[in-house]
C-alpha cells in the first residue's frame, strides 16, 4: 500500500511503528523491484549521478535530469510512496525559484521531495510546503556539500557539531517536514536527533537507532565497481553473475551456438529447398 506523507510522519518507531525502509530507484525496473520488496518508501535520489551517470559527485545533476528519472519510475506504477531529491542549485538561488523546481518533480510524477540543509534552508522549506509540497528534510553528510565539507566526512563528531545538527533538525521539523534522513554521522548522533524528534528519522550511516533505514539500490545490490562505503551491507553480489551472464552471450555468438532453432522462428514450408 502507499503511503502518504502524513502517514510516513507517523511512523515514529517508539510508538510501535516497525522502522521504515526506504531503497533508492532511478528506472522503471528498479522502480518494480524495490515496489516488490515491500518498501516503504522509494527515493529517487541524486546518487542517480554516481551509480548511475559514473559521476564522482552528486553535484552534476539538474531538474531536468532528475524528472527525466522519476518519470521512469513512476511509470512502472509502483505501489509506494516515490521521493524525488532536490538536485544541487535547484534550492540555493531563490525561494520561488526553488518552488517552482519542486513542482516540476512533483510533476514528473513524485509524491514529495527531499532536500539538504537546516536552517540554511529554513525560507525555502517554508516555501515548498507552503505551495502544498511535502518535504523530507536530510541532514549530517549532505553529499551536496562536498566542496564545503572538504570530501564525504563523517558529520557530528564534536559535541559542538552535534548540537548544531540537532538545531537544524528542530527548525526542520518546526517548519513542518514529514521525515528527515540523517547521514554519516556517529551512532550517538543518529540515536540522540531521533530521540529528539517527533517526525521520523532515516539513517544512512546514522547507526541502528533511527527510525528507518535507505541504501542505494546498487551498494545493496552489489553492482557498484567501487569498495561499498561503511555503512553498506550488500545483500547480494550481482555484478560477477551480470558480466558472466553478458559473457556467456559473446562466447555463443563467437562460437556460432547462439542462436539455435528455440530462439529462431519457424521457416515457412514454401520457402525450403
Ligand atoms: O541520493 C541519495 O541516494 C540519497 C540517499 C543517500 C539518502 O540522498
Amino acid at each position: 500500500m502507499k503511503l502518504s506523507a502524513p502517514q510516513i510522519r507517523a511512523r515514529k518507531r517508539r510508538d510501535g511503528s516497525a522502522p521504515l525502509a526506504m531503497i533508492t530507484a532511478y528506472d522503471a525496473p528498479g522502480a518494480r523491484f524495490v515496489a516488490a520488496a515491500g518498501a516503504d518508501v522509494l527515493l529517487v535520489g541524486d546518487s542517480l549521478a554516481n551509480v548511475v551517470l559514473g559521476q564522482e559527485n552528486t553535484l552534476g545533476v539538474s531538474v531536468t535530469m532528475m524528472s527525466h528519472h522519476v518519470r521512469a519510475v513512476v511509470a512502472a506504477r509502483p505501489d509506494v510512496h516515490v521521493v524525488a531529491d532536490m538536485p544541487w542549485m535547484s534550492y540555493h538561488v531563490g525561494v520561488n525559484d526553488a518552488v517552482r523546481n519542486a513542482a516540476q518533480l512533483i510533476r514528473a510524477g513524485a509524491d514529495s521531495v527531499k532536500l539538504e540543509g537546516g536552517r540554511v534552508r529554513r525560507d525555502v522549506v517554508r516555501a515548498i510546503l507552503d505551495a502544498e509540497i511535502p518535504v523530507m528534510g536530510h541532514l549530517g553528510l549532505t553529499p551536496q556539500s562536498v566542496m564545503s565539507m572538504g570530501g564525504f566526512k563523517v558529520q557530528g563528531k564534536t559535541r559542538r557539531a552535534a548540537e548544531e545538527l540537532g538545531l537544524d533538525a528542530k527548525v526542520l521539523q518546526d517548519e513542518g517536514v514529514f521525515a528527515l534522513v540523517i547521514e554519516g554521522v556517529p551512532p550517538v548522533v543518529g540515536a540522540r536527533l531521533t530521540e529528539a524528534l517527533e517526525i521520523p528519522t532515516i539513517g544512512i550511516g546514522a547507526g541502528p537507532d533511527t527510525d528507518g533505514q535507505v541504501l542505494v539500490f546498487h551498494d545493496l545490490l552489489g553492482l557498484t565497481d567501487r569498495p561499498p562505503a561503511k555503512f553498506v551491507r550488500p545483500y547480494a553480489q550481482l555484478a560477477p553473475v551480470i558480466t558472466d551472464a553478458l559473457r556467456h552471450f559473446v562466447d555463443d555468438v563467437r562460437t556460432g551456438s547462439f542462436p539455435g532453432p528455440e530462439e529462431s522462428y519457424p521457416n515457412p514450408e514454401e520457402l525450403l529447398p
